[in-house]
């Protein structure tokens, strides 16, 4: 694969196979023990997601095969690493969901990396108060009609740095500032800066995509992610929450046998 290029995966929820055969054993075990379909539904979208991402961009074959042998797990922090026959392959990802849409981003060898998905929804001032730095609630308020999307998107990547640092959550999203800017750059990219307050600049991107906004935060580079799937399918996403029909519908069948 192209070292430093970042390259992404959006899939849908109704992409997912209704069987469990690409997933191993232990990762239909981990599945199935989510009581709740949401949860369960999500990881198992975001697993599709992520092993059809790294095979695409090792140009394997995406057959049931190939998926159940690239395993991806979570390391103690909760960041996903990718193995290959049992062993760590040279590449980093990135995983997010939402709205029944997961992406995952593809990087070749040890660079932190982190995406995040949101909608641009309704966020309340007491939100923006509670979570922004002083500098993103002004830019916030001196853009009073981009105000959703202004909050999604700075929300967004906070989260997306929080994944490049590993900390997730664990750490006050006071603790990165985040610069949007408003130029197009690249097939509908902009770029945006994340400032620590130990005074590391992370470069990021971000695209609007109907209802979604997605933001992609790196340590090391500065290129903006290309869709591995031309044209890319969140041009046409529209979020839904599949779930809330069945909250407790069983697993699929897989390789721990039939679905419970
Ligand atoms: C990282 C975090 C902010 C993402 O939360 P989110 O917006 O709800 O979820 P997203 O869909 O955008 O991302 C989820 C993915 O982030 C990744 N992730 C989780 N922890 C991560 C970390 N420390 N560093 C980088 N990536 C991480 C995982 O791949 C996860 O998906 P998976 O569990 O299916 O593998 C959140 O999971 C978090 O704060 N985690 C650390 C704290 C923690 O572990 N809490 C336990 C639950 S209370």
């Amino acid at each position: 694969m192209r070292g430093a290029v970042p390259r992404y995966l959006a899939v849908g929820m109704t992409d997912l196979p209704d069987h469990d055969h690409w997933l191993t054993p232990s990762e239909a075990e981990r599945l199935q023990g989510f009581p709740y379909a949401k949860r369960r539904e999500e990881a198992r979208l975001g697993r599709w997601t992520a092993k059809r991402a790294v095979a695409r961009a090792l140009r394997l074959e995406e057959d049931t095969a190939i998926l159940r042998d690239l395993v991806i797990r979570n390391a103690s922090d909760g960041a996903p690493e990718v193995f290959f026959d049992g062993r760590r392959a040279p590449m980093s990802i990135s995983m997010t969901d939402r709205a029944d849409w997961a992406v995952c981003t593809v990087i070749g060898g040890d660079r932190p990396i982190g995406c995040d998905l949101e909608l641009v929804e309704p966020r309340s001032s007491a939100f923006v108060a509670d979570y922004f730095t002083s500098e993103e609630r002004a830019d916030i308020e001196a853009a009073p009609h981009d105000h959703d999307l202004l909050a999604n998107l700075i929300w967004s990547a906070k989260e997306s740095a929080l994944k490049v640092l590993r900390t997730g959550l664990r750490r006050d999203t006071r603790s990165v500032d985040v610069k949007i800017m408003s130029e197009e750059l690249d097939g509908g990219w902009r770029s945006l800066y994340v400032t620590t307050e130990e005074d590391s600049v992370f470069t990021g991107w971000w695209c609007r995509f109907g209802e979604f906004v997605f933001t992609y935060v790196s340590a090391t580079g500065t290129v903006a992610p290309t869709s591995l799937i031309d044209p890319p399918p969140l041009e046409k996403a529209t979020p839904s929450h599949s779930w809330m029909a069945e909250p407790r519908r069983s697993p699929p069948a897989g390789p721990l046998g039939p679905g419970r």
